[in-house]
Parts: structure tokens; sequence; C-alpha cells
């Protein structure tokens, strides 16, 4: 019988996700088939035991549950637990085993695109949940600073003090911002998908930087105009982190790491993105 995985969330019939795990599938020669499957909020714990009970064998989880997934798997990993969040379901005997591949998603990424973390003074806007889940992996790349800005200024303070025992994150508001400056600029924030860029400061983008933006698509644009308007030497988008973070939970599940490239290329209908 064919293995059977999900990815859930509300909306979900615009995810990349089947496309990206059945080109894996196919390019690693796995008998498996990957399917969106509509979960409004508030319906997550009856989906979860529908899944089981219909044997899937893995699930993705996107808004509006990743926070909410937690609580629902008899056990989580270390990083899912410091992420606060769940993005990737394993089928245990019972229910489902938690973890979260955010993070390494967005380091793999990086390393691919060869952007600097090492000594480098970082800066990331936003404050949300993906920030959660990248904090800890940042640190662990040693950047010579990590600073997070929001536009809400409590968020940021409730993370440095959550993650004090990982490391030193300095918290900032975006006003807060002016005179100083950074080597790697990462946008964290959904303000792109509204069509607008996060008021921040002029100058905070050193000499010579590289920005990165968690969003693609048409949600990337307000980030990347206003990257060039800072003279970054490198943009980049944050699809190749969606494509990243499937390809860690695909080698969760299956126990092959699939190559990336030749679907990340597939995705994009053009190089300018
Ligand atoms: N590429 C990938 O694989 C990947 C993975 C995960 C997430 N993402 C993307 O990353 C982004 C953040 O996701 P999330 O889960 O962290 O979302 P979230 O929890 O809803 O957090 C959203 C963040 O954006 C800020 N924000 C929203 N609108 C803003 C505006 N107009 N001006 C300034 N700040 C604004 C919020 O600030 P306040 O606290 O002040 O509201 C908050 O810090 C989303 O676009 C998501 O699609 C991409």
């Amino acid at each position: 019988m064919t293995d059977r995985y999900a990815v859930i969330g509300q909306p979900i019939s615009h995810s990349k996700s089947p496309t990206i795990h059945n080109a894996f599938a196919q390019a690693t020669h796995q008998d498996l088939r990957y399917e969106a499957v509509e979960v409004p909020a508030g319906t997550l714990a009856d989906a979860l035991q529908r899944l089981h009970g219909d044997g899937f064998l893995g699930v993705n989880i996107t808004l509006p549950h990743k926070a909410d997934a937690p609580m629902l798997c008899e056990m989580i990993s270390e990083r899912a637990q410091l992420a606060g969040a769940v993005n990737t379901l394993i089928r245990s005997d019972a229910g489902w085993r938690g973890d979260n591949t955010d993070g390494e998603g967005l380091i793999r990424d990086l390393q691919r695109l060869a952007y600097a973390i090492k000594d480098q003074h970082v800066l990331v806007l936003g404050s949300g949940g993906a920030v959660r889940g990248m904090i800890a992996p940042l640190l662990a790349e040693q950047p010579a600073s990590l600073t997070v800005s929001n536009r809400s200024p409590w968020t940021p303070e409730k993370l440095a003090e959550q993650f004090r025992t990982v490391g030193t994150v300095t918290p900032r508001t975006h006003a807060t911002l002016k005179g100083d400056r950074f080597d790697l600029i990462i946008n964290a924030t959904s303000a792109g998908h509204a069509g607008v860029m996060p008021r921040i400061p002029a100058g905070v983008l050193a000499k010579g930087g590289a920005c990165y933006d968690l969003t693609y698509g048409t949600a990337h644009a307000p980030f990347r105009k206003w990257a060039e308007a800072q003279g970054a030497t490198r943009i980049a988008d944050g699809l190749g982190m969606l494509v990243e973070q499937a390809a860690a939970a695909f080698a969760l599940w299956r126990g092959v790491r699939p190559e990336t490239e030749t679907v990340l290329a597939s995705l994009r209908p053009s190089q300018g993105a």
C-alpha cells in the first residue's frame, strides 16, 4: 500500500508542499502520496485523530495550527519545544511525535546561498512564531550578535528572556534601531503579505551587507525594494527555506535527505525572485 502524508491548514489550496514532497518522492524512488488537507481552526485535534486512523505516516502543519500542535503530540523534540511550535508530525503507535524543521530550513538555505552568519552582526525583523524557531539555530552559528526587532515592543523582550540560557538576543523595536549597523538582515515579518515593508530607519544595513526574506512570491517585493535601496549586496527570498524545511521533514519520515536544487529551480517561474 502506498504510504500517505499530508499538509494541513487553512487556507491550504495554495500550498506548494504537495508539489515539493511528491517531487522528493520521485527523485528518491519512494512509494508515497502527499496531499493537502483543509483543516479549519478549532478542529486540529479531530483532524489528527482522523489522519492517524486513516494510516497517515506523517503530517506537515501550517497556519493556523503550528502553535496548537505541540499540546496534541505525545512527545515533541527539543527544538520544537524551544520554538513553541510544531511543523512536522511523525506517526507513532499511540499518536504523533512533533518536530520543527523551520530553523534548520533557514540555516540550510543560508548555507546553500553561502551567506555568512559566523562573526556577523545579524538583525531579525519580526518576533512571531517563525522567529522563535530561528533563534536557537541562528545562535548555534555563532554570530557576533543577534538582534530581534519588532514594531510592537514586548515580544522581543520576551524572546530575549526565554532564550537567555541558549545565548544573547538583543531586543529592539524598529524605531530604536537608528544608528545600529548589521551585516545580515533577515525579514521574518508578515508585512509583505499586506504589500508593505516595516518602517526601519535608513542606514542599518552595513556596507556590503546581505538581506534575506522569509516570504516569497509577491509578498517578497516590498522587502526586496527596501533592501535594494539600502545597497544590499545579496538579496534572497524564502522559497529556498520552504524547500529546505520540507527536505528536513522528508528526511525525518523516510530516512533519506532529498537533493533540493532541482525542486527549487522547478518552483521558480523565472530567476527574478
Ligand atoms: N519560507 C518559509 O519556509 C517560511 C517559514 C515560516 C514562516 N514564513 C513566513 O514568515 C513570516 C512570519 O511568519 P510567522 O509565523 O512568524 O508569523 P506571525 O507569528 O504572525 O508573526 C508576524 C510578525 O510580523 C510582524 N508584522 C506583521 N505585519 C506587520 C507590519 N505591517 N509592519 C511591521 N511588522 C509587521 C508582526 O509584528 P507584531 O508583533 O507587531 O504584530 C510579527 O512580528 C510570514 O510571512 C510567513 O509566511 C516563511
